[in-house]
């Protein structure tokens, strides 16, 4: 009887161990998070420089609009140079060859056709929604572009892989985008790993929902006009029902 029960015990283990797939990622700090929550657009603006300088080689962003960028404080002149640095294809010459064009502001950000770097038949995500939809979300996001490591003794990485502790599986085909001092912060924020993971998390949580900020205004005002409301009609009731006696 006592040797039933512990074959079903042993039985039932292994299920129960199997470890989880990825780690958790430890939750952050983000300043759009709450019901008040806003975005500090200094950081988003870095974050697009990290985006522009390291991301946009392999990542596009196909529902951002290099015009949506006005809303992260750029000038129309300032938004007009930034598309102008990108490359957009404009259908083929004769020869069949594909032919660009500078970017222009009502344009979306292009996807790159042939990423250096990514081998043949990996997908590369597109990152326009990827802070809404990423299971995790930002704080993942974050956490796996800081989380590269050498695997633990004995774990093996498959060829063109990489270990990664918050990847599903443990392993990406993203080779390590960010070294720290991959781009130079005109406002003199010192470039390290962590900063340029944060700060363009923050850029893609943004592009993600630029309206935010907006959304939230017409939040509160709404409720200061709902508030208002009530008492007008506590105002009004006391008034008709005091000649009522
Ligand atoms: C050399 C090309 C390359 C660069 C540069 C690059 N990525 Fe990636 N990225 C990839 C590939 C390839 C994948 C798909 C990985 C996979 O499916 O294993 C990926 C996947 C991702 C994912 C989804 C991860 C997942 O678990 O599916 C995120 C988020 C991401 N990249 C963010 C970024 C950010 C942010 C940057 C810039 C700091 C960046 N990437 C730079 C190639 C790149």
């Amino acid at each position: 009887m006592l040797a039933i029960l512990l074959a079903g015990l042993t039985f039932g283990a292994p299920a129960g161990a199997t470890p989880p797939d990825h780690d958790h990622a430890p939750p952050q700090h983000w300043s759009f998070e709450g019901a008040l929550g806003n975005f500090d657009l200094a950081a988003v603006q870095r974050g697009y420089l990290v985006y522009e300088q390291v991301c946009a080689s392999c990542h596009g962003l196909k529902h951002v609009h290099f015009s949506d960028l006005a809303g992260m404080g750029l000038e129309p002149e300032a938004v007009q140079a930034l598309a102008a640095g990108y490359e957009i294809r404009a259908g083929r010459d004769l020869s069949g060859a594909p032919k660009y064009r500078h970017g222009l502001p009502d344009d979306a950000f292009p996807t790159p056709v042939r990423p250096v770097g990514v081998k043949e038949g990996v997908m590369v995500p597109d990152l326009a929604r990827q802070a809404l939809i990423y299971p995790g979300g930002p704080d993942r996001i974050y956490a796996l572009l800081t989380g590269y490591s050498a695997p633990p003794a004995g774990v093996p990485v498959p060829p063109g892989l990489f270990y990664n502790r918050f990847a599903a599986g443990r392993v990406i085909a993203m080779k390590p985008p960010l070294h720290g001092g991959d781009v130079h912060y005109e406002d003199g924020t010192a470039a390290s790993v962590e900063q340029e993971a944060r700060d363009v998390t923050i850029f893609l949580a943004w592009v993600g929902q630029p309206h935010l900020a907006e959304r939230h205004r017409t939040g509160v005002r709404v409720l200061i006009y709902l508030l208002f409301l009530i008492v007008l009609l506590f105002i009004l009731k006391r008034r008709i029902w005091s000649h009522v006696h």
